[in-house]
């Protein structure tokens, strides 16, 4: 599982220290090994692999080289990444085109480097970019949503001719995972955090279906629309599209409520 170039491997300890679960020792040459029994606790996360300065390190088969750098000079400022987080707008009125598919999947590649829990990775994703269909989803949620006597004003919208579910978006992004992994929740909301971010990035606008969400959780109609393998629930899902309008300020939000310990 794990193969160390011992010309090349520093004996630095570098790998050693950064393993998550303190899976590797050095050997009576200083030279790391795995402990016993690590290979079934291993995340497979690769940092030992990728922190080796020295590209010493294959991990199940990756090699060093067939890894893309980490570029010595990140073209990313602190205030860019600032300014990306703070002009990101949950945005609601899109232009008819939908984004297309590659571009969609462009940005998952991305997302897909995304922290989950354990490395388990276990999020999939429902594409759909067929207005039909995403209005038939959102006339789902608004069944159910009829079905509990909820929200009547956004029902009432709706017979008006005005979706403030899926607000008419030309691209949803679905997250859903199976139940049983470790913490799916938090896997598919992060991998939505970062799709919305990423989005921004190249012009698409975001905005999260909320009410959509709870539907898919809850109403069976829905559910058996979306088909989910057995096992998985919906998480998270991201409406998508090229912003109508185009923001000129920041709206503010509130003060920092910090405490620290
Ligand atoms: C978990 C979650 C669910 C949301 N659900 C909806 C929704 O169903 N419809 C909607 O229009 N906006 C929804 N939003 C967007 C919020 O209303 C929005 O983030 C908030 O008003 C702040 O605006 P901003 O995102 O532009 O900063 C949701 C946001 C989150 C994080």
């Amino acid at each position: 599982m794990l193969i160390i170039d011992q010309e090349k491997c520093g004996k630095d300890g570098i790998c050693i220290e950064e393993c998550p679960f303190f899976l590797l020792k050095p050997d009576a040459d200083g030279i790391p090994e795995m402990i016993p029994g690590a290979e079934a606790v291993c995340l497979k996360c690769g940092h030992c692999l990728a922190v080796c300065p020295n590209g010493a390190i294959t991990l199940e088969g990756v090699s060093p080289e067939s890894c893309e750098p980490v570029p010595k000079q990140i073209p990313i400022s602190a205030e860019s990444i600032s300014q990306l987080v703070k002009t990101r707008r949950s945005i609601r009125v899109y232009k008819d085109r939908p984004v297309p598919r590659e571009v969609v999947e462009k940005l998952l590649e991305t997302v897909q480097y995304s922290p989950t829990a354990k490395n388990l990775q276990p999020v999939h994703w429902i594409l759909v970019d067929d207005r039909p269909k995403i209005y038939q989803m959102a006339g789902l949620t608004i069944e159910w949503l009829r079905k509990l006597n909820m929200v009547p004003d956004i029902i009432e919208a709706w017979d008006k001719g005005h979706d403030i579910i899926l607000r008419g978006a030309p691209n949803l992004a679905i997250a859903h995972a199976a139940k049983n992994s470790i913490n799916p929740a938090a896997d598919c909301a992060i991998a939505c955090t970062t799709l919305e971010l990423t989005a921004n990035s190249m012009g698409i606008g975001g905005c999260w279906a909320g009410y959509f969400m709870r539907a898919s959780k809850n109403y069976d109609p829905l559910k058996q629309f979306l088909n989910l393998p057995n096992g998985h629930k919906v998480y998270a899902a991201l409406m998508l599209g090229y912003p109508r309008f185009k923001y000129h300020r920041i709206p503010p939000r509130q003060a920092l409520k910090v405490r620290w310990l």
